[in-house]
């Protein structure tokens, strides 16, 4: 299967949602969950981005455009969630060389895919968006482009984002090192073998 092959196949999936790769005109709706995902690191959230810098409507075209690896969940009101992953050499052209994590995880060895926004709006939370739609379209189209390795960064302090550490180890990504980041920031660094 080549990368790109949920361009034209929507596929059922859990939580009445369904997942295709993203479009640009999907760049509004992405932006506004990503937003609403977003937490300050003294906010004491269960999950969340913690003080990610949402980049406007063109930044996420940018992130958007020919990429094969940025996937939608929708149901029949619309998008419910978001996954943007990023190819290895892809990572510095779309604006996140401003990105600590991102940074970090640009130097490992290729070739690798850049796991970096994952988020579900919360009506739909615990139904397995995240995981059964976009995590596992995701994994085969990255699996069947030849890729072996993806990154993954989430926030271990001060906010522990529970959900995607379970959601994580849930799906056979290890915790490889931590990093401190932003000044008082930690995440851990996950890694999953495809
Ligand atoms: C993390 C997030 C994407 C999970 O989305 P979701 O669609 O609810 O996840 P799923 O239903 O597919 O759950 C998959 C697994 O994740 C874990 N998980 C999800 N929500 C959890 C929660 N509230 N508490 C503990 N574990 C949780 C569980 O292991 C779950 O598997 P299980 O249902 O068999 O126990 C969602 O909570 C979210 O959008 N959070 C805000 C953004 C964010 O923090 N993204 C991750 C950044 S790395």
């Amino acid at each position: 299967m080549q990368p790109g092959f949920a361009r034209h196949r929507i596929v059922p999936e859990n939580g009445g949602a369904r997942v295709r790769i993203a479009k640009v005109d999907d760049a509004r709706i992405i932006r506004s969950i990503s937003i609403a995902s977003n937490v300050t690191r003294d906010s004491g959230a269960k999950t969340g981005f913690v003080e990610y810098e949402t980049p406007g409507e063109d930044g996420y075209v940018e992130r958007i455009k020919d990429n094969p690896f940025f996937y939608v969940a929708e149901s029949e009101k619309g998008v419910v969630g978001f996954l943007s992953c990023f190819a290895d050499t892809t990572i510095h052209k779309l604006g996140l060389d401003r990105d600590e994590i991102a940074m970090h995880v640009s130097k490992k060895p290729i070739p690798f895919i850049y796991a970096d926004q994952l988020a579900v709006i919360d009506i739909f939370w615990k139904r397995g968006v995240a995981v059964g739609s976009l995590m596992s379209a995701f994994l085969g189209d990255a699996s069947a482009a030849g890729y072996r390795e993806v990154w993954a960064a989430v926030s271990h302090s001060p906010i522990r984002n529970l959900a995607a550490r379970n959601l994580c180890a849930n799906f056979g990504f290890r915790c490889h090192e931590e990093i401190h980041a932003y000044k008082g920031l930690v995440f851990g660094i996950y890694k999953k073998e495809i």
